[in-house]
């Protein structure tokens, strides 16, 4: 049996992901759309695919798609994951599942009221880089864990009418990337507690363009994240241990990390053409099996991740929480 996806607009990100469902065991591409059913018509024949709408509405009442994937600007999230719910649709919805925790916990209301599946696209916990890191924590290989640093950068070279400049799109490095940091976080450790603080540089058009955040799990790890747009950085995260570090480069992509324990070195890799594959892999498994709850990428590590990243916004958006020091007046 196959599962077949609706892919709802022609994002950057799209040939990738169908990439992954196409070297999926069991996915197959039924349809996509777009606002305009010339770009639609043009993404379908480069990808293969073999329908093509004009507007996401159609794609969301073709009866033989079982799960539409949403990578939309950001702001659209929660209208098309609510309407593709009402439609009967399975959804994989992008990071940031939404703006706001009022509207992610409605869409898993509903999608518990229609029988649904619904899980935010978090590609990064199903790698299996990940998942040997997970294990190497779990078996103390790298002894307490004591620190990380983490870097990500996305060089997009957007300009300011891009909607990842826009606010009410939103666009900028907190929405585009916190994600990544907190659900990382919330996947490799068993959080009890975790503190997260943040600054920020914002650009003309009053997004975070590039982040700073502290965070302490458990009250002993300390951590910092740092987020940037337009910029290419240096993308990795390290973990440091009392026994030894593990540095991941492009860590929400990677196959490959090194290992240092006791002055030994190791490299570590699963090779793999596209790394969306483990995640689709998850998906239509638990859609075979009627799971509509995801065991991995869960309600609990999205929600958290959706209430830090708004509380975040709510503290850069308010200057009062501003701790500047100007130096002429120390
Ligand atoms: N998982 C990952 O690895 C990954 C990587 C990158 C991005 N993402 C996520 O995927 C989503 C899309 O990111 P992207 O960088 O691929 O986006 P993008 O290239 O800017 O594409 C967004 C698409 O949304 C549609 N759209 C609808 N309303 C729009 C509007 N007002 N302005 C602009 N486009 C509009 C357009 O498609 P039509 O014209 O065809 O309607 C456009 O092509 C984001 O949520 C992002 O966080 C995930």
């Amino acid at each position: 049996m196959k599962i077949r996806y609706g892919i709802v607009s022609t994002a950057t990100i799209v040939p990738r992901f169908v990439q992954g469902v196409k070297d999926s065991d069991h996915g197959v591409v039924h349809a996509i759309c777009s606002r305009s059913l010339k770009k639609a018509e043009q993404m379908a024949k480069e990808l293969d695919i073999l329908n093509a709408y004009g507007s996401y509405e159609e794609l969301l009442q073709d009866k033989d798609i079982d799960i539409v994937y949403i990578p939309t600007p950001n702001y659209l999230h929660y209208e098309y994951a609510k309407k593709a719910l009402l439609a009967n649709k399975h959804v994989l919805l992008e990071k940031p599942f939404t703006l706001s925790l009022v509207e992610a916990e409605e869409l898993f209301t509903l999608a518990q009221e229609k029988n649904k599946f619904i899980m935010e696209a978090q590609k990064a916990v199903f790698l299996p880089i990940t998942n040997k890191i997970k294990e190497l924590i779990e078996q103390n290989v790298l002894g307490n864990i004591r620190y990380i640093s983490m870097h990500a950068s996305f060089p997009g070279n957007y300009t300011f009418d891009h909607w990842m400049y826009s606010k009410e799109c939103g666009g900028g490095a907190l929405f585009g990337s916190n994600a990544y940091t907190v659900e990382y976080l919330l996947h490799l450790f068993d959080v009890k507690t975790l503190q997260y603080e943040g600054i920020c540089v914002k650009a003309v058009t009053g997004i975070p363009e590039s982040c700073q955040f502290q965070f302490v799990i458990n009250q002993n790890i300390v951590g910092a994240s740092n987020i940037t747009m337009n910029v290419k950085t240096k993308n990795e995260a390290v973990i440091y241990g009392t026994k030894g570090y593990i540095e991941v480069e492009n860590y929400w992509k990677a196959r490959k990390m090194k290992i240092v324990v006791e002055g030994n070195e190791q490299i570590i890799e699963y090779p793999c053409p596209c790394e969306f594959v483990y995640e689709v892999n998850h998906v239509n498994e638990c859609l075979l099996n009627q799971c509509f709850i995801s065991p991995i990428m869960t309600k609990e590590k999205t929600l958290l991740s959706v209430r830090v990243t708004e509380k975040m916004n709510q503290l850069f958006q308010n200057p009062s929480n501003d701790f500047t020091f100007e130096i002429s007046k120390l």
